[in-house]
């Protein structure tokens, strides 16, 4: 399990409603962190039917959901479960912290 963070943005450059991507230094994986409400969350930026990437859709605040601009499946960023069709396996969740004025994140799967 990778103990590496990666730097994501200054936190002001990541405000309420907005979403940043970024590449796991380790592993590589692409992490989607989205600001919902002033809290961050982190998720694999990778729809779950078929790996499109989902920082191409919409971020909702309404339902913090984020929806696959490819068929439509959305997401709820709090804890990545699916939401609706073609979509039925949650994304990854990923930790993220704040420390020296930055967002960080990092894939911490096995
Ligand atoms: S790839 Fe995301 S809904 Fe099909």
């Amino acid at each position: 399990m990778s103990e590496t963070w990666t730097f994501v943005c200054a936190t002001g450059e990541l405000l309420p409603g907005e979403m940043k991507t970024v590449f796991d230094e380790v592993t590589g994986t692409p992490i989607l962190v989205v600001n919902h409400e002033g809290t961050l969350y982190a998720l694999e930026d990778k729809c779950s039917h078929e790996d499109f990437e989902l920082s191409s859709g919409t971020f909702d605040p309404k339902d913090a959901s984020i929806e696959c601009v490819l068929h439509g499946a959305r997401f709820d960023v709090r804890d990545g479960r699916a939401l609706c069709a073609p979509a039925y396996s949650p994304v990854p969740k990923f930790p993220t912290r704040i420390e020296h004025g930055g967002v960080w994140t990092r894939d911490d799967r096995d």
